[in-house]
């Protein structure tokens, strides 16, 4: 293993474990990273040296608890380049961060008849809000197609779009594909129309370098637990016009100004979105774990070993006779590797694999019209880290011929 690559593990011990004996691979990322070293201290800090609420209180444990948890909404908003720390509200994760635009952004702009559009490589997350939304608003769902291959049908897309669409929701990268869509053009035409667009982030943050201000959009959620953070914090980002008009999601402690029987005023961004005690420590914890995911994507030779263990993983899956992975030769894909095997149920292998150590994903993957194009049985997905090496790659690569010779 390269130095770059051994040198970066050391922060996640997680990843030193053996699985029935076998060197653990952990090749399920995106459902959820490993959690590094910095990470899991400051979770044990805040729960023993500053386990107290935040804004409230003026002793010494409060004060440090919100000291550190507004670093880390200062650390989320430096790392997607938010114009400002007010922009950036927490949530329990992107499902969390959707809903909250489905449900406030659509109360306050969409009326019957309007349209909104998602495609077809959406995560159900990203899916079944906007469906409730239209049910209530008499709203129309419009899907963008995905090319075989797994890219965005951009031709499509712009022949959908009229001044009747109010919102384009899409994903950065599909969690099942693993391409990244053309933000810039989905969002540029979109706005020529007057729609709104919220990105889906939770693959996006991980595999680019997330600039909201450059990328113009106008939300944009993501998860911390799949970028170092601990499970149970989000955020969304949203440009401070739509914020300001949107309603707020929740009512309780901490997002008011004023209250009294016949009115409430709701208090200042972020605090009229976060009703109630927030994830605390995990909130706090996006610092070190984000600090840590530029440290990964400016390490120049961590990156070429990364992208070195995809090649290698590309060609390996493109020898096995009966494996259909759309998007495998897909210029846009990262990290993601989704796939079906003729003849065999891809549980089965799973369940195989992992007595090898090799821990995968299978089945439709929160994402059942997309898999259900390509195959009725569900698929199975790798997923790479900075963290993950070659020598992984073909550790996983012969569990899997050895999973499908023993299924067949
Ligand atoms: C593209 C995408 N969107 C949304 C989600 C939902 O994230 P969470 O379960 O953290 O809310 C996921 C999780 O896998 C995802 O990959």
């Amino acid at each position: 293993m390269d130095k770059a690559t051994s040198d970066f593990r050391k922060h996640f011990a997680a990843l030193s474990a053996s699985v029935y004996g076998k060197p653990l691979v952990y090749f399920d990322n995106a459902a959820t990273s490993q959690r590094p070293d910095c990470v899991i201290e400051l979770q044990r800090y805040m729960s023993q040296e500053a386990c107290a609420n935040v804004h409230r209180a003026v002793h010494r444990m409060a004060m440090d608890a919100t000291d550190l948890y507004q670093k880390g909404r200062e650390a989320v908003a430096a790392f997607i380049g938010s114009p400002s720390v007010e922009q950036i509200i927490f949530t329990s994760g992107t499902t969390a961060s959707i809903n909250m635009v489905a449900n406030c952004f659509c109360r306050a702009f969409v009326r019957k008849g309007d349209q909104i559009i998602i495609s077809e490589a959406e995560h159900h997350s990203n899916l079944v809000p906007w469906q409730m939304a239209c049910l209530w608003y008499g709203v129309q769902l419009k899907v963008v197609p995905v090319l075989a291959d797994g890219s965005f049908d951009l031709e499509a897309y712009y022949a959908m779009l009229s001044k009747d669409v109010k919102m384009v929701a899409v994903t950065h990268m599909s969690n099942v594909l693993g391409v990244k869509n053309p933000l810039p053009e989905i969002i540029k035409a979109a706005h020529s129309v007057g729609a709104a667009v919220l990105v889906d982030g939770a693959q996006g943050i991980v595999h680019s370098n997330v600039d909201v201000s450059a990328l113009d959009c106008d939300f944009y959620a993501f998860s911390g637990h799949k970028i170092y953070a601990p499970t149970g914090i989000g955020v969304l980002y949203g440009k401070k016009e739509w914020l300001e008009q949107m309603p707020p999601y929740m009512g309780g402690g901490d997002m008011v100004d004023t209250v009294s029987f016949e009115k409430t005023t709701y208090g200042p961004l972020p605090l009229k979105f976060e009703a109630g005690t927030q994830n605390i420590s995990a909130a706090a914890c996006f610092a070190p774990a984000l600090n840590l995911a530029l440290e990964a994507k400016q390490n120049d030779a961590l990156q070429t070993s990364l992208a070195a263990s995809e090649k290698l993983m590309t060609e390996q899956l493109d020898s096995i006779e009966g494996l259909h992975c759309p998007s495998l030769h897909n210029p846009l894909r990262r990290g993601i590797f989704s796939f079906y095997i003729d003849g065999v149920h891809p549980a089965d292998v799973a369940q195989i694999m992992d007595k090898m150590g090799v821990a995968v994903r299978t089945g439709l993957m929160c994402a059942e019209p997309l898999i259900k194009k390509y195959t009725q049985k569900g698929m199975i997905r790798a997923s790479l880290m900075p963290y993950n090496n070659a020598q992984e790659v073909l550790q996983f690569i012969e569990a899997l011929k050895r999973a499908v010779k023993m299924l067949r």
